[in-house]
């Protein structure tokens, strides 16, 4: 996520931005800059990669002045290129700003500004808005400011510099975390504790609708219109390790926390309630072309592996495109029959795994046409594919992958919905199908609410070496995402196995030192699972159920259970993992294990 730092005091703005931006470093970026009001004008500088390029690129000769706003960017739109990095300014250079989030209806904006002789240096909804300020000012640049965010729809966090205001930082939040600190004689803004801390623990959380006005005398918060608001300072009580986790243990369970926010970026203008159906722009293909294609392989490895056969569930049986999945490694080294007719997702949170890139160049190779489902903006695989979308869930630290896996699933059924509504969807189901998306975010943080009970059922893993995964349908690739959590971060041996097939040999597994899982809905499969877990117990082995609400016929036969709400069947796995994601999490930790990189694994398998 980006970083957002601001300052306005006695001291050298400069140095005191690049350090503030250094503490975000862990937040992930491919980007940083500054702006530093010096009297006359604004100083910008900002480079492309790591801070140490900004830092070389100012060595000797940092902007001078007392006033300034700094940026590390996670790009969204537009590649990670200096161009694109922030601040970005208006079209006089007068006005400088740095955001955090997305400007939903930048396009409108963009067109409207272009038509009264605006040009634009980058691809970035940013510069849109540092326009639109611009445009908006006369001489008061808190009611430019103010009169620019009561015009956008989407998240924001922003801070705002004027030249022709060398004593004035404005800036504004709406679903982007933005708090004020206090200091002796000294402001500042960031997008997180951790750039404040060494100059003050007294800081001022902003609320969504909110602006602060800083100077050299003080600060005021107000609205968008004009309403004066009073704020609490509170103090910081975290030390800098806890801030960087957002005051979770570790990065992986803050990923599993962020969920809920995780999946609405990555469905965010992309449902088109109206027409009851998705637009995902980025993967370059009109309706027909995409309903051309004979057939889709979905590539990639791990738990993007995992997700692609959940993808292969929804788009058989929503869009009746027939659909293989192949781990990228075995694709890569095989013959396969791909051509023109052929469309070939490669899915990978990084978009930099070295067999799922090979994979994708076989592929173009020989004709196929190529699509990426990628976390990371700017990254190779994004790159070479000729389209796709990009996930928007934010840097995902931890090695063991969860809120990535939630969002391809998403991403998925973002193409699905598309394909299903060219072909055989009506706009009824595809209704239906959004409002079931747009209810999932509330749907994750009911169960995240309830992650003490996932805390008590990992009890019953303890001094376990084996365990098996069970699931039917779109839940067989949650069992095996499930297992592959639990042995990656606990180092506990487990297996996922579609449940019926557990009788053709790992039955034999089965007695009181293996727990089993099993991942049991209220689906179309809910009657087979219950006979599955009924041989499960005929031979004494201990089940612990994922349900839905309510289910009281599986509660009275497993030992323990944990519910989820209901939703479509096809969107099941996005909540039935969440527990599962949890419950490794909790085994984890209580066998002392590495839960953020744990043994032999790297977050990004760029070797063969
Ligand atoms: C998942 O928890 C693992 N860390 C691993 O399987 C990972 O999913 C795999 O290496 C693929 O990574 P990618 O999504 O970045 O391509």
């Amino acid at each position: 996520m980006c970083g957002i730092i601001g300052y306005v005091g006695p001291r050298p703005a400069a140095q005191l931005l690049l350090d503030g931006l250094k503490r975000m470093e862990y937040r992930g970026y491919d980007s940083a800059g500054i702006a530093v009001v010096n009297g006359t004008g604004v100083t910008i500088e900002k480079a492309a990669g790591k801070l140490s390029q900004l830092e070389e690129l100012v060595q000797g000769r940092l902007p001078k002045g007392t006033l300034g706003i700094g940026h590390t960017r996670w790009a969204t739109h537009g590649a990670p290129t200096s161009t694109n990095a922030h601040p970005h300014t208006d079209l006089l250079g007068r006005i400088a700003l740095i955001h955090n989030g997305i400007i939903e209806n930048a396009g409108a904006i963009r067109t409207l500004l272009e038509k009264r002789g605006h040009t634009f240096r980058s691809e970035t909804d940013t510069e849109v808005l540092a326009h639109l300020v611009g445009s908006l000012y006369q001489g008061d640049l808190e009611e430019a400011v103010a009169a620019a965010l009561r015009e956008v729809d989407g998240a924001y966090g922003i801070a705002v510099v004027s030249a022709d205001e060398p004593d004035v930082l404005v800036a504004a939040r709406k679903g982007s975390p933005l708090i004020v600190g206090v200091g002796d004689g000294e402001w500042f803004v960031a997008s997180d504790a951790s750039a404040l801390l060494e100059h003050t623990r007294s800081v001022i959380y902003l609320d969504d609708g909110e602006m602060v006005v800083l100077n050299r005398q003080g600060y005021r918060v107000r609205d968008l219109q004009v309403r004066r608001i009073t704020k609490a300072v509170n103090q910081i009580e975290w030390d800098l390790e806890t801030i960087e986790r957002g005051g979770y243990e570790h990065f992986m369970l803050k990923e599993i926390f962020e969920q809920p926010e995780s999946l609405a970026n990555t469905l965010r203008g992309h449902l088109l309630d109206e027409e009851g159906t998705a637009r995902v722009t980025g993967i370059n293909l009109s309706d027909d072309e995409l309903a051309g294609f004979d057939r889709v392989v979905i590539t990639a490895c791990g738990t993007s592996w995992h997700s692609g056969l959940i993808g292969e569930y929804m788009l058989e049986e929503l869009a009746r495109m027939p659909v293989e999945v192949e781990y990228a490694s075995e694709f890569r080294y095989r013959n396969p029959v791909v051509d023109a007719a052929t469309l070939v997702i490669g899915i990978s949170q990084s978009g930099e795994t070295a067999d799922t890139l090979a994979a994708l160049r076989e592929a173009k190779q020989r004709g196929a046409r190529t699509l990426g489902l990628v976390n990371v903006v700017g990254s190779t695989i994004a790159r070479e594919v000729q389209g796709g979308t990009y996930l928007h869930a934010g840097p995902e630290v931890g090695v063991a992958s969860t809120k990535a896996f939630t969002s391809q699933v998403a991403a998925l059924a973002l193409i699905t919905l598309r394909l299903a509504r060219r072909r055989s969807m009506s706009i009824l189901q595809g209704r239906q199908f959004i409002q079931a998306l747009r209810a999932l975010p509330d749907q994750i943080q009911r169960i995240l609410d309830k992650a003490d009970e996932v805390r008590q059922l990992a009890t019953l893993f303890e001094g376990k070496r084996n365990a098996l995964y069970l699931g039917r349908g779109v839940n067989f690739p949650v069992a095996l995402e499930g297992a592959l959590k639990l042995k990656e971060i606990s180092y506990i041996h487990a297996e996922g196995y579609p449940a019926a097939e557990m009788k053709h040999g790992p039955i034999a597994l089965i007695d009181e030192s293996m727990p089993v899982v099993v991942i049991a809905p209220r689906d179309a499969v809910h009657a087979k699972i219950v006979s599955n877990i009924e041989e499960v117990r005929a031979r004494g082995g201990r089940v612990i159920a994922i349900t839905s609400d309510g289910d009281g016929e599986i509660a009275r036969l497993a030992e323990a259970t944990f519910t989820i709400p209901e939703t479509l069947d096809l969107l099941t796995p996005i909540l039935s993992v969440i527990p599962l994601q949890l419950f490794s999490y909790y085994v984890a930790v209580a066998r002392g294990c590495n839960v953020d990189q744990p043994r032999n694994l790297a977050k990004s398998v760029t070797v063969e």
